[in-house]
């Protein structure tokens, strides 16, 4: 048994956004995914670390869900900056319940538990226009709240593990609101998405500030889930 994490599946069944087209690493990713999923077993769990449907609808995401249900092992899922489908829990426990869909749990203000290890996390965020301070404080706020919440629901677990769709840090960007939280709850390592092709190499990865970092993006993992804890 094993727990595993990937990032921005980027999936396109019910739309027509196929990631095919980047070429490169992108080139039959979904027959990558299905490759790279094949080392896991039904016991086995995967964080999917955002991205995760190129839907705007749960109509349109449907079809890369139940992609997604058929993969071994089961999944827990955060959202992405793509996620233009994410709803609120109880729609999406809804709509995942309606279809029949059993084996993906949704991480949101809340936490899971692998062997004693707590797994927890938020989207985060990283400033897009740096220019709007306000707008990117506040996000940043709420981001730092959702991860306070969910490393605060891991209550005494020995070993908390934090996932998020942006990284923490990349490049001079440090966002110390999240990192401090993941400080105060004694967080040693984290794993994140959202860097794709060329900036795969802003990634930071390997330890910072007694953090240990972790790209797991598909394009940057071979589209190969990534052990997290194996036993
Ligand atoms: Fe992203
Ligand atoms: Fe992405």
């Amino acid at each position: 048994m094993a727990l595993y994490a990937i990032g921005d599946l980027h999936l396109s069944f019910g739309t027509d956004k196929p990631m095919d087209v980047f070429g490169g690493g992108w080139s039959n990713y979904v027959e990558k995914i299905k490759e790279g999923f094949s080392q896991l077993g039904t016991e086995d769990v995967c964080v999917l670390c955002g991205d995760t449907s190129w839907g705007i609808s749960f109509e349109e995401s449907l079809p890369d869900f139940k992609f997604i249900s058929e993969l071994p092992g089961k999944k827990i899922i955060l959202k992405g900056n793509h996620d233009y489908w994410w709803d609120t829990v109880s729609k999406m426990r809804a709509f995942f319940a309606k279809n029949g869909i059993e084996n993906i749990e949704i991480l949101n203000n809340n936490c899971f538990f692998y062997e004693g290890a707590a797994i927890c996390g938020t989207r985060g965020w990283v400033a897009e226009d740096e220019a709007d301070v306000e707008h990117n404080r506040k996000i940043m706020a709420r981001e730092a709240g959702r991860l306070r919440a969910s490393l605060a629901a891991a209550g005494d677990a020995d070993v908390k593990l934090c996932f998020f769709h942006y990284p923490p840090r990349f490049r001079s960007v440090v966002c110390h609101d999240i990192i401090s939280v993941m400080n105060e709850f004694g967080v040693k390592g984290c794993w994140y998405g959202h860097l794709h092709s060329h900036a795969h190499s802003y990634a930071t990865r390997g330890e910072a500030g007694g953090i240990n970092y972790e790209l797991v993006s598909a394009d940057f993992v071979g589209f190969a889930p990534q052990r997290v804890i194996t036993g």
